[in-house]
């Protein structure tokens, strides 16, 4: 079966709006009915529903009583049914002061006032289908957990892996991105361990895609998990990353990802004119359906601690400002955006996600493409970290900020959050 009876209820419905999660349970219960109804007039019981709307629909009221004419006639006789009376209204705390109203033309609060308002005005809305959910990958049989990303784990890619997408697709997300933790004796300083066609990824590519054939995965393509260096290209003797020799070894890695079966190759890596070179390189391998996700805009940023300790990738020396963006540039991001749109760029990223709203907005303002945002490890280890203390509600701040992402205007999010989160968007605990 290509998608659940979940899916099929509640989550690829509009219905899945908000960030209050209770709220869900009782739209979810709705649009459960309306799928009963619909599905009744499709196993032929359509003759019944279509004599129940001509029945009220041909003009004759049910008799209850009175005729309209008698009941009319009474109202203006003085004789005025009874209604409940309007409530008194609610008293204030004693010690109130009693003031004269603001006179206000405008009260914002009006269109806040309940939750049917709220829920009618809300100008953002989130769903499963918003999420790709990275998952990490071993070459073990079991899952390892990763200390410093409460609830992830490095999935076996056999077993683990694929329960774990299964669980996803059930509650909605059937788009995942792959980070393999590659063995310390397969790396070395040019990453050829990257483009084995028998690799890792692309050995998992094709279990997932046997089994799931409609699952849309994503692949990172960069050579730091790769690279006995640990850095995203190859590394000259002075310590320069060296920018078109690795671009020509990530265009054997996207063509390798791509013929296992990838559907969106997403360099991470931050080479100059990748994005050109691996379009040029899928086309002429005929992968020309295989989309470009391009981390656009990514920054040199600490958030990434978590991520490197999962894949033990972190740089074995230096850091990664000279390819990797200046936290403190804005501007820099829209050059980043022209060059990869001109190149060829199916959706342009932005990494990380909440503390770069700014450059999330500027890129959703300034390019027709789809954006998405990436929630990296550091921002889900703080909610998760901050949730286990009790100092935050993790629920509720992990809803919160993916919203915030959808609103800065990223279409997708790649968040670890995506399986918990859509959970909670169907109206489910987990
Ligand atoms: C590397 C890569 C990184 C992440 C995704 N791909 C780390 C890095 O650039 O060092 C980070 C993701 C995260 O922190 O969740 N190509």
């Amino acid at each position: 079966m290509a998608t659940t009876p979940i899916f099929n209820a509640s989550c690829s419905f509009p219905s899945t709006r908000g960030i209050d999660c209770k709220s869900y349970v009782g739209l979810r219960s709705n649009v459960s009915k309306v799928s009963i109804a619909s599905s009744r007039i499709a196993s032929g019981q359509r003759r019944n529903l279509v004599i129940r709307a001509s029945e009220s629909g041909n003009g004759h009221a049910k008799k209850l009583g009175m005729s309209d004419a008698e009941c009319e006639a009474a109202v203006a006789a003085g004789n005025v049914p009874e209604a409940p009376p309007v409530p008194p209204k609610p008293a204030a705390p004693a010690g109130t002061p009693i003031i004269q109203p603001l006179n206000l033309n405008r009260r914002p609060r009006r269109n806040r006032a309940s939750p049917v308002t709220r829920a009618a005005f809300q100008e953002t809305d989130i769903s499963p289908a918003n999420f790709v959910y990275p998952l990490f990958i071993h070459e073990g049989e079991e899952d390892t957990p990763i200390g410093a990303m409460p609830g992830c784990y490095r999935l076996g890619w056999r077993h683990g892996l694929v329960q774990e997408v299964a669980k996803a697709r059930a509650v909605g997300v059937n788009s995942i991105v792959l980070f393999p933790k590659v063995p310390e004796a397969l790396k070395n300083p040019t990453g050829d361990e990257a483009y084995n066609d028998n690799g890792l990824v692309p050995r998992t590519i094709r279990l997932l895609k046997d089994k799931y054939p409609d699952l849309v995965i994503y692949t990172d393509v960069a050579l730091d998990p790769y690279s006995s260096d640990g850095h995203d290209g190859i590394v000259r003797e002075d310590g320069v990353i060296m920018n078109d020799e690795t671009v020509h070894q990530l265009c054997k890695q996207a063509v390798s990802q791509a013929r296992a079966g990838a559907d969106v190759v997403s360099p991470s890596d931050m080479m100059d004119g990748r994005v050109g070179a691996i379009r040029a390189a899928l086309d002429a391998e005929g992968f020309q359906n295989v989309s470009i996700m391009s981390y656009t805009a990514k920054y040199a940023s600490s958030f990434y601690g978590p991520f490197r300790e999962a894949l033990d990738s972190n740089p074995r020396f230096g850091d990664k400002k000279t390819y990797q963006m200046n936290p403190a540039n804005y501007r820099e991001a829209l050059i980043e955006a022209r060059e990869d749109e001109a190149e060829g760029a199916d959706i342009l990223l932005v990494k990380p996600g909440l503390p770069y709203l700014d450059i999330i907005r500027l890129l959703r303002d300034k390019s027709p493409l789809p954006i998405a945002a990436y929630q990296v490890s550091g921002e889900y280890s703080m909610i998760k970290a901050g949730g286990v203390l009790k100092m935050i509600d993790e629920e509720k701040v992990m809803m919160e900020s993916l919203m915030c992402l959808r609103r800065a205007g990223a279409d997708i999010i790649l968040t670890y959050f995506a399986l918990q989160a859509a959970t909670c968007l169907c109206g489910e605990k987990r």
